[in-house]
């Protein structure tokens, strides 16, 4: 009975990890909770100016959503999953930061993938096409964790939907300032702030 406990705590920490936050602040470009949205993901850290942190930001959000996966599914597929929900709500949650974490948007993207490769590329896709196309990262973000449930109905993967609708509506929820500044006219285009 401990191994699923272990799990969701190993995860919880990996993901609790706040490297937007960290990283900025180690390349002297201060508190990210005080810079744009707020936020510590990879969009606010491009708001700094510094880009090569903010790639990096990215890569480790992904990165850890998928290691936490990937080490625990060593031992078992459960185990794996449930790292994975640790991952997700240690970096929405995290403990060091008061638990005011990120938006999960870039840390669900490494979780799913590693579960499943085929939800990662529908991910991407979904992702990469609405930054091009809308240019909110916000909404993009929400669109690609909401195709993740619908992706799942599709190759069937019916355990997994509730827990990838949890997913969704958790990183709706924490895109709702964006969504408040989406309907006054006043979120900012990716590269416009
Ligand atoms: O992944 C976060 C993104 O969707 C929104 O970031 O800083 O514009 O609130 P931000």
């Amino acid at each position: 009975w401990i191994e699923p406990i272990l799990a969701v705590f190993f995860g919880y920490m990996l993901g609790a990890i706040p490297f937007g936050l960290l990283l900025t602040r180690l390349t002297g470009g201060g508190d990210l909770r005080e810079i744009g949205s707020g936020n510590i993901g990879a969009t606010n850290v491009l708001r700094t100016g510094n880009k090569a942190i903010a790639a990096l930001t990215l890569l480790l959000d992904v990165g850890k959503g998928a290691v936490a996966v990937l080490i625990a599914v060593n031992f078992d597929k459960g185990l794996g999953v449930l790292a994975g929900m640790g991952a997700f709500l240690g970096h929405l949650y995290p403990v060091w930061l008061k638990f005011k974490g990120g938006k999960g948007v870039a840390t669900l993207l490494g979780i799913v993938t590693a579960l499943a490769p085929v939800l990662g590329i529908v991910f991407a896709v979904t992702w990469l096409s609405g930054l091009v196309i809308l240019r909110y990262s916000s909404v993009s973000g929400m669109l690609a964790c909401i195709s993740v449930p619908i992706t799942a109905v599709i190759v069937g993967l019916y355990s997994w939907i509730p827990m990838f609708i949890g997913f969704a509506l958790l990183v709706i929820w924490k895109h709702r300032a964006n969504i408040e500044r989406l309907m006054a006219g006043e979120e900012p285009k990716v590269g416009a702030s």
